[in-house]
């Protein structure tokens, strides 16, 4: 079957923030800046299902150190584009990371909130060290003191879609990362 060449900017968008070449890109010099604090060592990626979940694969892609894979679920949005709050916990660590160094992967920094959360519960299995990887960061909207450890790319505080970050459970298949058409922000 021949397939179609895929359009610059998904119709879903008004603007592409970050295209896939662009996040490949980085994604490899962050795999490099990961690799430079941790050497040889082995550590303990915890993934926080589903907004890192395309994040993750790439990223873990380009790290040859021996890695062990756990996820975690916390949900911190409704159908909506502002944080309800208090993040929940939905599904927890499988793996036993006592002693181990964690490295947390998230898709985006926004409130600080879902990444204090994680890491204060982290913390309570006594892990050699932990660190935290977020591809976003959106530094305006922070109201909590957290900072992540390793940062993909800072952005404006606009609410955006695609690359495993959704709207309502939606687009998260985007290739790219951008703003979501203005008449699609309603469930
Ligand atoms: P925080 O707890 O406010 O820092 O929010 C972190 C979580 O909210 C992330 O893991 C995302 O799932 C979600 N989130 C925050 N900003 C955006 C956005 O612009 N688009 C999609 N999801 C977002
Ligand atoms: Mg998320």
């Amino acid at each position: 079957m021949k397939l179609k060449p895929k359009p610059t900017r998904p119709r879903s968008l008004s603007r592409v923030l970050l295209s896939g070449a662009q996040i490949r890109r980085r994604v490899r010099t962050l795999a490099a800046e990961i690799k430079a604090v941790y050497g040889e060592e082995e550590f303990t990626l915890i993934s926080l299902i589903n907004g890192a979940v395309m994040f993750t694969s790439d990223l873990m892609r380009e790290i040859d150190n021996p890695v062990r894979l756990d996820c975690i679920r916390v949900s911190s949005y409704g159908a909506n584009t502002i944080s309800i709050g208090t993040p929940q916990l939905i599904s927890s660590l499988t793996l036993d990371i006592r002693r181990r160094h964690v490295l947390v992967i998230d898709d985006i920094l926004d409130t600080g909130k879902t990444l204090q959360f994680v890491t204060k519960l982290i913390r309570r299995h006594r892990p050699a060290s932990l660190r935290t990887c977020v591809l976003l960061d959106k530094k305006a909207r922070r109201q909590v003191a957290i900072e992540a450890d390793f940062v993909g790319f800072s952005i404006p505080d606009e609410f955006v879609v695609g690359y495993g970050l959704d709207f309502a459970e939606r687009y998260r298949n985007l290739p790219c990362i951008g703003v979501l058409r203005p008449e699609l922000q309603h469930a």
